[in-house]
């Protein structure tokens, strides 16, 4: 197999805790409002070949709060819909200058295969149902502005958890650090064997009993557009499993309520619970950015 080159970050399954704690430690040190030029003459490649908002604008607001240069490329519109192959795309985007390249793929594995074929660092921005590091770096971060430890902490994630590399890349990581996983949800989203991903997480088929007593409750979307031949019915999802406000009484008083986004209100949460002021929906996407910072830095080595 071919070496990663270093700087990239592929999953976070195989980060030891110090790397995630330096990577957080760096985001702390970021502030995208006062710009440094740690970045200037890099080039950032943003490949995208699945929708997204948050990820790629504060992957760029990052890049450019550091003074790199950002191009944009996405599948629809390129040659990509030519069939130029992941590979090709890959050396032809290393051909033009990119110092790093970060990918959003449909299919778990390929920013590990581009990582193996180049000789620049690739950033895995979600790939298939597999994991979406960057995602869970800012939740650990966002978590560790309200929370003193991650240690002992009570997580609830309810909903898609089968479709969902933001919480694949999650339980990795509250795992490292000593929380207590709660999966809730039914058994088409929360297979029996989601319980083998990592020693020590319960399942809950119940709302209220996953989130009585919880720190974090995450709540994630119906991925619609993953639920082809699934026997799901929204109706019944929504009266068993929506995060309401009656439900977010049975966790703590100061429970964070977090979602990766995009929300869809009226489904798995209402609006009023994305509203509240345990929230921090909305501070996710800006801690997003300190955080790319971070992993950006680290990637082309200006980390110190
Ligand atoms: N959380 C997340 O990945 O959102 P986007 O799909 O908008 O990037």
């Amino acid at each position: 197999m071919n070496k990663v080159t270093r700087g990239s970050l592929l999953g976070i399954e195989h980060l030891q805790a110090a790397e995630i704690l330096g990577l957080l430690k760096l985001a702390r040190r970021m502030n995208p409002r006062k710009p440094r030029p740690l970045l200037r003459g890099k080039r950032v490649l943003l490949l995208f070949y699945e929708p997204s908002t948050r990820t790629r604008s504060s992957f760029e607001v990052a890049a450019k709060s550091m003074g790199a240069m950002t191009t944009l490329v996405l599948s629809s519109g390129s040659s990509i819909e030519k069939g130029e192959s992941l590979l090709d795309t890959a050396y032809t985007l290393r051909a033009v200058g990119a110092d790093v390249i970060v990918i959003r793929h449909p299919h778990a594995g390929a920013p590990l295969l581009m990582a193996q074929h180049l000789d620049i660092p690739v950033v895995n921005a979600g790939d298939g149902m597999h994991e979406h590091p960057s995602q869970a770096l800012l939740d650990a971060y966002t978590i560790l502005r309200h929370k003193k430890t991650l240690k002992g902490l009570r997580v609830a994630i309810v909903g898609d958890i089968y479709h969902s590399r933001v919480a694949r890349s999650g339980i990795h990581l509250l795992s490292k650090f000593g929380a207590h996983i709660t999966l809730c949800g039914p058994p088409e989203f929360v297979p029996e064997t989601a319980a083998t991903l990592q020693p020590g997480l319960h399942i809950s088929r119940t709302a209220e009993e996953a989130l009585h007593g919880a720190d974090v409750i995450m709540v994630l979307r119906v991925q619609k557009e993953r639920l082809a031949g699934m026997k799901i019915k929204l109706q019944d999802y929504i009266a068993r499993y929506q995060m309401t406000m009656a439900r977010l009484k049975l966790a703590k008083r100061d429970a964070l309520v977090m979602h990766p986004g995009p929300i869809i209100r009226g489904l798995e949460l209402t609006w009023e619970v994305a509203d509240c002021p345990q929230s921090a929906i909305v501070e996710e996407v800006a801690n997003g950015v300190p955080v790319r910072m971070a992993i950006l830095a680290e990637a082309l080595g200006k980390a110190r």
